[in-house]
């Protein structure tokens, strides 16, 4: 089976630097997570995602708000996209504290969250670029980005 790639393309770019570096930071964490596989090292793939589970749902949260700031009207559609996609990281959070195997938890997770986030940025994502880049409002984003990521 070939493996897949996860890492950031330009062909993802949104053109809102907020949500794109949000979005480069969530492939970092994959190529991280990669290198514990091929070293075959499962120490460090726990915290890896974790922090990957983390941010990804902090970032959720923060392009909801946007959508919903800018008053984007698919954004309820959108929100139920993203509460599936909770519910399948969730699981993956319970598997790290049910003793499963780091390293297989770390393959699934690269298959199954790394290739939905590539589709998601690529389609979904793309639709609610429009209105939140014209409705933007920069003083509700950083204080957003604070209360989220600290
Ligand atoms: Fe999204």
């Amino acid at each position: 089976m070939t493996t897949p790639k996860i890492e950031w393309s330009s062909d993802f770019e949104t053109g809102i630097d907020l949500i794109d570096d949000q979005h480069k930071r969530l492939f970092d964490y994959f190529t991280d997570i990669q290198h514990c596989i091929e070293r075959g090292d499962g120490s460090q793939v726990e915290p890896l995602c974790r922090g990957l589970i983390d941010y990804v749902l902090s970032h959720l949260v923060f392009e909801e708000s946007l959508m919903e700031q800018a008053g984007y009207p698919m954004f309820e559609a959108h929100r139920r996209v993203h509460d599936a996609f909770r519910r399948r990281v969730d699981d993956y959070w319970a598997k790290l504290s049910g003793g499963a195997d780091p390293l297989k938890v770390a393959r699934d997770m690269r298959t199954d969250v790394g290739l939905w986030l590539i589709n998601h940025i690529k389609h979904e994502d793309k639709h609610y670029v429009a209105q939140v880049k014209k409705n933007l409002d920069r003083g509700f984003a950083s204080r957003l980005l604070g209360k989220l990521f600290g």
